[in-house]
């Protein structure tokens, strides 16, 4: 696994079109999750009138014009027949993270995946049997929970503890549920919901602990593109030859380029005996043909895509400037947690929580601003609540503007 030493350049061009993050589209068409409907399989359905949403964690934002013109021509093709992808489609991902990441997987490690929870699913059901323990850092993404538990494994919490405003691992805690006999780990690298990039000391302590009592590791890279903070992101398999070799690492391009209803991803496995299993129990799941739709959009996103995310990341950062700001002065008792990376801002509103009967709630009925309840990501969640600023500033400005309103009335 090719992992260079010293970061290049994330810019591919500079002069390109700016784009306008502050267009407001209407989303209700077309079911989504984040505005049609409020609700998914996985959360408790949010009703009200006028709600502002600012909770699942897609963007209000159209995506890369270049994108949007080679679906349209593909759309208009009107033949959706079987796809598969070329060469070249694992040649664009080796680029991408070549580029942006420093990390150049090897082409033969790479494998094709429908997105990445089924990936996810796939290396469980596959590396793990039934009743085998697998470890979780809470608070985390919550599909996690249902990804472990659905597939009939233990669900082995290690809690994050905050310091300072900070998420730290708590290696002690780790180490005593993987000499449990816990058989992998779920790492969310960075990490949903603080937006936490691991360092390259953290990760070597993780890998430390999991080469000594034998544990898989299944990272999620899924947000590692929007960078925030001067820390880069850490592919886990660049931690060292034995990292690579107990790692599946799952990418795609869809929470960066807000591809998320046309999804397409890609596991690298560098051990080759595990890599050929995975393929063959997704093969025999009928997982590695290609969406039409979403092998087209990674491709074309991972390979002119740049600019446009420099402009995204750029935007993302001023509305995540907008919300610290706006809580010191007009939101007593949150404080957000700034994030390493992604569009999602993790704020802590335990001072609040108990007083209004459960913050998330208290937002949707007296503020109108639907946002994730902490509770969902498990042990550590409580009193927290998720805010996604992937949207134009005048809608997060709103939002933020009838939190405030709300506070001030009950107080
Ligand atoms: C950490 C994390 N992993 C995975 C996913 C979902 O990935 P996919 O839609 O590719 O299964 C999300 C979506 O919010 C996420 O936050």
């Amino acid at each position: 696994m090719a992992c260079a030493d010293t970061p290049k350049s994330t810019t591919a061009q500079r002069n390109v079109a700016r784009v306008d993050f502050d267009q407001i589209h209407d989303r209700q068409q077309f079911g989504s999750v984040k505005w049609a409907n409020q609700w998914d399989e996985f959360s408790p359905r949010v009703e009200g009138e006028d709600l502002l949403s600012l909770w699942t964690a897609d963007m209000d934002f159209r995506a890369p014009e270049a994108v949007i013109a080679r679906l349209r021509e593909a759309a208009d093709h009107g033949i959706y027949g079987y796809t598969r992808r070329d060469p070249r489609h694992y040649e664009i991902v080796q680029s991408w993270f070549a580029r942006r990441h420093n990390w150049s997987p090897v082409l033969e490690t790479l494998l094709p995946a429908p997105a990445i929870m089924p990936s996810v699913a796939a290396i469980l059901r596959t590396f793990t049997k039934s009743g085998d323990g697998v470890i979780v850092q809470s608070p985390v993404y919550s599909p996690y929970f249902e990804v472990i538990q659905g597939n009939g494994r233990v669900l082995l919490t290690n809690r994050l503890r905050l310091q300072n405003n900070q998420y730290e691992l708590d290696l002690e805690d780790f180490e005593r549920l993987a000499a449990s006999g816990a058989k992998a780990f779920l790492l969310c690298n960075p990490h949903n919901p603080a937006g936490r990039a691991w360092t390259q000391e953290e990760l070597g302590a993780l890998n430390d602990i999991c080469e000594r009592y034998g544990i898989l590791v299944i990272s999620d890279d899924i947000h590692c593109d929007i960078r925030l903070s001067d820390r880069p992101h850490i592919v886990f398999s660049c931690i060292s030859d034995d990292a690579a070799e107990k790692s599946f690492i799952c990418t795609a391009p869809t929470k960066t380029f807000n591809l998320a209803g046309v999804p397409s991803a890609t596991i690298s496995v560098a051990n080759k005996k595990r890599r050929n299993e995975l393929l063959v129990a997704m093969q025999a799941s009928f997982m590695v043909n290609a969406n039409f739709f979403g092998r087209l959009a990674l491709e074309v996103a991972y390979s002119t895509g740049a600019p446009w995310l420099d402009q995204l990341t750029s935007y993302i950062a001023s509305n995540i400037d907008l919300v610290c700001e706006f809580a010191t002065e007009h939101l007593p008792g949150i404080t957000p947690i700034r994030p390493d990376a992604s569009f999602l801002v993790w704020l802590d509103a335990r001072a609040l929580d108990l007083k209004v009967g459960g913050i998330q709630k208290f937002f949707v009925n007296r503020a109108g601003v639907n946002l994730y309840d902490g509770r969902v990501y498990g042990p550590g969640g409580e009193g927290f609540i998720r805010l996604n600023v992937g949207c134009p500033r005048s809608l997060l400005l709103q939002g933020l503007e009838r939190m405030s309103a709300a506070l001030t009335i009950s107080s």
